[in-house]
């Protein structure tokens, strides 16, 4: 049931804080301030490399996995949409993690990818919303996601809970590698924990969201930018506006701009851009403010301290609490989906069910 809210979409977006504490409690011990999985039978330790399938949102919550998994784990990690992965005829050792991450479990694409991983003699983990889904029943290592039912076809509260789970898992394996001191995973454990709570300050920006989202509505082009795992989170943002509100939206490494993409910018184009205050701030910046001296329409997507050095001169700002690096993902996707909710409101779309598209897409 919907409750209070307009739309299914709205609802799973708030209900992102209390899912994702439901989540990191199989994954966290907090009062040990140790990461934990489900019983597994082999060895994480020795895993070389992990290649990471998905389609769709679910691929941009591997991407962003991918950064974690070889910062922590320093372990290389490929990664494919699963219609590609299959044809590319991938190199698979022994010794291989393949990881599927999936909301539904029932992905044609990635289901047929997991089926060539087994065959080549990877060992299969699955992130997996519904724990009676085919993927869940095929994996070796069956990571669930506790989002409960997802039934707004723009994925929002499974994919915070995919990343959660990512997190703890890149945790994991670099405990198994050896690369984790016990202080470290306590940090790490500390801010996972942090991470329910800094997701609903961003909520607590619903109505500024909403009362910006005329400034986007009539644009015809958006573009998103980020830089590391704020990379994928523009990807991401990209694909929910498309997606619900049908405005066209790319997402880019926000340094990718500069070959090629700034060609776009004038100033009917508005330029989203996620950069929280840290190591990959300025840079961030400095590409933005490309941007800015072309014409470009800034919707800044920061914390106070980001905001307060670059968020003069920005058509708007949307204020995120400061957080660790390693939950700045989870904290800003909300904005995203928030804007990309009331974007596709203001335009009157069918929020829940828009054109063209299934839940669950089982061609291949
Ligand atoms: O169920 P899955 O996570 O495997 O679905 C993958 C994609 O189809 C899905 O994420 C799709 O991109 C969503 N509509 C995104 O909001």
């Amino acid at each position: 049931e919907k409750g209070n809210h307009r739309h299914y979409m709205q609802k799973e977006i708030f209900e992102q804080p209390i899912v994702v504490a439901q989540t990191l409690q199989s994954y966290v011990r907090p009062f040990e301030g140790r990461v934990a999985l489900p019983d597994i039978d082999f060895d994480l330790g020795s895993v070389n490399r992990v290649t990471i399938v998905a389609c769709g949102t679910s691929f941009y919550a591997g991407m962003v996995a991918k950064y974690w998994f070889e910062q922590f784990a320093r372990v290389p990690v490929d990664i494919d949409v699963a219609s590609e992965f299959r044809y590319r005829e991938p190199v698979l050792e022994k010794g291989g993690l393949a990881l599927f991450i999936s909301q539904s479990g029932e992905t044609a694409d990635t289901l047929a990818a997991l089926r060539h991983a087994r065959e080549q003699g990877q060992t299969i983990a699955v992130v997996v919303n519904v724990p009676t889904s085919s993927m869940a029943r095929e994996a070796d290592l069956l990571l669930p996601t506790h989002a409960g039912p997802e039934i707004g076809v723009a994925s929002t509260k499974a994919f915070t809970c995919q990343l959660a789970v990512l997190a703890a898992l890149a945790a994991n394996l670099a405990r198994a590698k050896g690369r984790l001191s016990e202080e470290q995973e306590r940090e790490i454990v500390a801010h996972l924990q942090e991470a329910p709570e800094a997701m609903s300050q961003a909520l607590g920006h619903d109505e500024d969201i909403a009362a910006m989202a005329h400034l986007i509505a009539p644009a015809r082009d958006v573009l998103y930018l980020g830089r590391g795992p704020e990379y994928p989170m523009a990807l991401e943002g990209a694909l929910k506006l498309k997606e619900i509100s049908y405005i066209h939206a790319e997402g880019y490494a926000a340094g990718e701009m500069k070959h090629g993409p700034i060609a776009l910018i004038d100033d009917l184009v508005p330029v989203i851009v996620l950069a929280p205050s840290g190591p990959l701030f300025e840079k961030t910046v400095s590409n933005m403010q490309e941007v800015r001296a072309r014409g470009g329409k800034i919707v800044l997507i920061s914390d106070a301290k980001g905001l307060a050095d670059a968020g003069e001169g920005c058509m708007a700002t949307i204020e995120m609490p400061e957080v660790h690096p390693l939950i700045a993902p989870l904290v800003y996707a909300v904005p995203v989906q928030l804007l990309a909710y009331h974007v596709a409101v203001a335009k009157g779309t069918d929020v829940d069910q828009p054109r063209n598209l299934a839940k669950s897409v089982t061609v291949e």
